[in-house]
């Protein structure tokens, strides 16, 4: 499962993502300087990505929508904003594009 990431930095790079893992582990596994410092729960905000490509992705939950709206008064929350611990890699999704949020 390929995802086209824009780094902070504005670099595009191609990852390799595995069926069945978060998008997070494979941004913060490729040192593209997502933290992901919670490991997965939903609760520290520095996986924020900016989803760039149409695909349809299945609706945050309760605590993700939550948690980037207590954010948006720190960085930019845009519609196309998720938390990408939320979000588990499925063949469908290949060739997701996703920008990296700033730091949070
Ligand atoms: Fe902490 Fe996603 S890794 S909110």
């Amino acid at each position: 499962i390929t995802i086209n990431v824009t780094t902070r930095d504005g670099d595009r790079q191609q990852i390799d993502g595995q069926e069945g893992s978060a998008l997070m582990e494979m941004l913060r596994d490729a040192g593209l300087g997502v933290d992901g410092t919670c490991g997965g729960m939903c609760s520290c905000g520095s996986c924020h990505v900016y989803i760039a490509s149409e695909t349809t992705l299945p609706k945050p939950s309760e605590d993700e929508a939550d948690m980037l709206e207590g954010m948006g008064s720190i960085v930019e929350v845009r519609p196309s904003s998720r938390l990408s611990c939320q979000i588990i890699l499925k063949p469908e999704l290949d060739g997701l594009e996703v920008e990296i949020a700033p730091q949070f």
